[in-house]
């Protein structure tokens, strides 16, 4: 008689699979990015045409649309800002009435129960698109950039942002925002690094979304070369050492090597941002009746959950929402 391993037993019904399923994507899992512009126009909503299904909002479409995500189980947001004014500084990226700070006050003060998370770079506030302060020359500064993302830090804070992520790619910012943090009496506001942050060509529809391209250069001087690993342990180790509550890897899919290598090596929890490169090609590819849409989404998210994240950073939140809940 012939013996032979027999895996399609435990394939045999649906109920059985999902007895069997080793991976879920839950609600709680789940991040929505929004990007708030300021305008005075209350009806502002512009349709990001390199993400089709996402837009520019207003505060008061951006209260809109989390009213309805929340109705559908919406737990977690990150905010993007797009100042009406940009300067060499970023300074609208830490100013009081800087547009997520407004954006977080309005949103805390109706739902006091979703988390927040702000992240906190300059790159949407500077004239330049660059993520830190340029010198006459053209190089971006490290040192002098740090005080700015803990004064941006400190501002979402006070806004009543209840998690800042750096996404930057300086040295030294965890430890800088962290200190800035606690000397301003926020030391429970927890810190998500972009820790493994690469110099990725799938952003490229998010910087139409944020308006945040560079002007010159690109941003390979601090964000790492999608070819290293090994580098990628050095920042999750050195971020985690300044103070670091949650690792990031960005982008997702294509990182999936990265995040299992992070979960391995980090007791911390692992976030991973499934990027607007990833969201448009799946959205164009849909929309060519290539794919299916729902089932390539959930694959994807599984996929990134079953590599090691615990939460997951996606423009798909709202639509999964919807039919984890359907
Ligand atoms: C800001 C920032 C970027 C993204 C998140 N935060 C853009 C960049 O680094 O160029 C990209 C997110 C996405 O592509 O969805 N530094």
């Amino acid at each position: 008689m012939l013996e032979f391993h027999r895996g399609r037993r435990l394939r045999m019904s649906a109920t059985l699979r999902e007895m069997v399923r080793e991976t879920e994507i839950r609600p709680q899992d789940l991040i929505m990015p929004y990007f708030v512009a300021e305008t005075d126009d209350a009806d502002f909503r512009k349709p990001i045409g390199s993400m089709p299904g996402q837009y520019q909002l207003s505060l008061a479409q951006l209260e809109k649309q989390v009213a309805e995500a929340v109705k559908t189980g919406l737990r977690s947001l990150i905010l993007f800002g797009i100042p009406a004014q940009k300067d060499e500084a970023g300074s609208q990226a830490y100013d009081k009435q800087g547009i997520v700070q407004q954006a977080i006050r309005m949103l805390k003060d109706k739902w006091p129960d979703l988390v927040v998370i702000a992240d906190t770079c300059l790159c949407e506030y500077t004239s330049h698109g660059h993520c830190g302060m340029v010198s006459k020359d053209g190089e971006v500064l490290n040192d002098p950039t740090l005080n700015l993302l803990s004064q941006t830090a400190v501002a979402q804070a006070e806004a009543g942002a209840d998690i800042v992520a750096p996404s930057d790619m300086m040295d030294g910012r965890v430890a800088a925002i962290r200190e800035g943090l606690d000397n301003a009496g926020y030391q429970n506001t927890p810190i998500m690094s972009y820790a493994v942050k690469y110099a990725s060509a799938f952003y490229g529809p998010f910087r139409e979304a944020a308006e945040s391209a560079p002007q010159f250069g690109d941003r390979k001087t601090y964000q790492m070369d999608p070819a290293n690993a090994l580098e990628g342990m050095r920042e999750a180790a050195a971020d985690v050492e300044e103070g670091a509550d949650i690792l990031m890897v960005k982008p997702g899919l294509p990182y999936l090597d990265i995040i299992r290598m992070v979960r391995d090596s980090f007791d911390t929890p692992v976030a991973a941002y499934q990027v607007s490169g990833e969201y448009s090609m799946i959205k164009a590819a849909a929309q060519n009746g290539w794919i299916d849409e729902h089932n390539v989404v959930m694959e994807s998210l599984i996929a990134i959950k079953r590599a090691g994240a615990d939460m997951i950073l996606t423009y798909f939140t709202e639509d999964v929402l919807k039919t984890l809940n359907g």
